[in-house]
């Protein structure tokens, strides 16, 4: 008999998004002419922009010439000029130096968020804000980093709950507690709040005291408009001995179908290993991603330096905008129909607090049944989600604007 992962049957219910589409798709099959506009999942509805389909052409032929074609790519890291363009643009603008052996390209930030935790010992405590994407946290629930889930506060015991409500802006406070591996994202998904580098300053230096690691997720980094809002983790002094950053090509770019992103790891931060040596997770990330990870295909990492050319960066500058057009638009809208809203100012979510101190999940049967939009519940992102609910601004204009329309003219407040 073989024995299953145990830990697999701590986890209540689907993951989130699964959840969602299951619902979306048995309300689809009870109601064939709803029209449904989804403003759920944060996934792009823009295509990719011609400097980046004119790369993928040239990658593609390139691959049908056995002088150019490409087989497995360089160990671990992926292409040169790909991390070159990543140093150059994302990072050096910034003041801040990244050597090439530091960035690893990979195929999401959804999979090294989940698949990072393994580089970590089981007894290390992790410290998550709630709510919080649900990736991080499965992810050490499948790793058995985790008590078991008590159904009441909706908590796993073992995990350090960090509660982003109205009350703290949304930002998390300083643990109180022992905190091994702390898991920021910042512009926040759900919740859409952005930190201060002041407000950063302070993570990174509870991180220094206490020789905790920061996961840094900056996935939404480019959908910042204010100043004084840092755009990587490693503007912060004292990051890079730290901090690790997750970034990625799927919103800045609309790469979410393409799958492109990548991973900073600086050598300098360290952990300690079970006989007390000081260890650089760096090579542990090396040897995790040669091990398991064979490279995001090259035609992928061409386009994703066309991201950076010239044309390219106007040309998906203009996409954020429109994402974030869109985003003035729900908020309007949703204050308008005297709904409280937060986010959408420097991230593409729109956090709203749902009438009536109503629960989130009813919320979303009531706005799919009176409206037919599919947004994302607020509990299901963590016990303080709770009388909350996110929409996305990745639809269309126009599916914007008539969702914006049918909450204002159809739903019964
Ligand atoms: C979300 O809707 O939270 C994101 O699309 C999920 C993801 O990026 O994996």
């Amino acid at each position: 008999m073989a024995y299953i992962n145990d830990n697999y049957l701590k986890l209540p219910g689907n993951y989130l998004f699964a959840e969602i589409a299951k619902r979306r798709t048995n309300f689809a099959k009870a109601h064939p002419e709803a029209d449904i506009i989804s403003l759920g999942i944060g996934d792009v509805t823009r295509p990719l922009q011609p400097e980046i389909i004119d790369s993928i052409h040239r990658a593609a032929d390139e691959m049908a010439d056995a002088k150019t074609f490409k087989g497995y790519g360089p160990d671990g890291y992926g292409y040169d000029f790909l991390i070159k363009a990543v140093i150059e643009n994302d990072y050096k603008p910034r003041g801040v130096s990244l050597a090439p052996d530091e960035v690893f390209i990979s195929d999401g930030a959804k999979s090294d968020t989940a698949n990072i935790q393994e580089i970590f010992g089981l007894n290390n405590v992790v410290a998550l804000t709630d709510p919080v994407y649900p990736v991080y946290l499965d992810s050490n629930v499948m790793a058995g980093r985790t008590g078991e889930y008590d159904s009441e506060s909706r908590r796993f015991a073992g995990v350090v709950y960090m509660p982003c409500t109205l009350e703290n802006g949304f930002l998390p406070e300083l643990p109180q507690q022992r905190a091994d591996l702390i898991y920021l994202c910042f512009p926040n998904n759900p919740t859409g709040a952005a930190i201060t580098r002041e407000q950063l300053q302070k993570w990174v230096d509870y991180a220094r005291q206490n020789n905790s690691i920061i996961l840094y997720d900056s996935a939404y980094e480019a959908y910042i408009t204010e100043p004084d809002i840092p755009h990587s983790i490693y503007e912060i002094e004292g990051a890079k001995n730290v901090a690790i950053e997750f970034r990625s090509f799927s919103k800045t770019a609309g790469f979410t179908g393409t799958r492109c992103a990548y991973t900073v790891v600086p050598k300098s931060v360290m952990a300690e290993s079970g006989s007390g040596r000081r260890v650089s997770l760096n090579q542990l990330w090396y040897r995790r991603q040669t091990t398991k990870f064979n490279g995001t295909a090259y035609i992928v990492q061409r386009a994703a330096e066309a991201v950076y050319s010239r044309e390219g960066k106007k040309q998906t500058q203009a996409v954020i905008d429109y994402y974030m057009s869109n985003a003035a638009i729900i908020r309007k809208g949703l204050m308008d129909a005297g709904i409280e809203v937060f986010g959408g100012v420097n991230a593409p979510y729109i956090w709203m607090k749902t009438p009536n101190g109503m629960d989130s999940w009813a919320f979303f049967d009531k706005l799919l049944g009176e409206t037919h939009i599919v947004g994302t519940p607020g509990a299901g992102f963590g016990p303080s989600g709770q009388g909350y609910f996110r929409l996305t601004a990745f639809g269309s204009k126009e599916n914007t604007e008539r969702a914006v329309d049918r909450i204002r003219t159809r739903l019964k407040l």
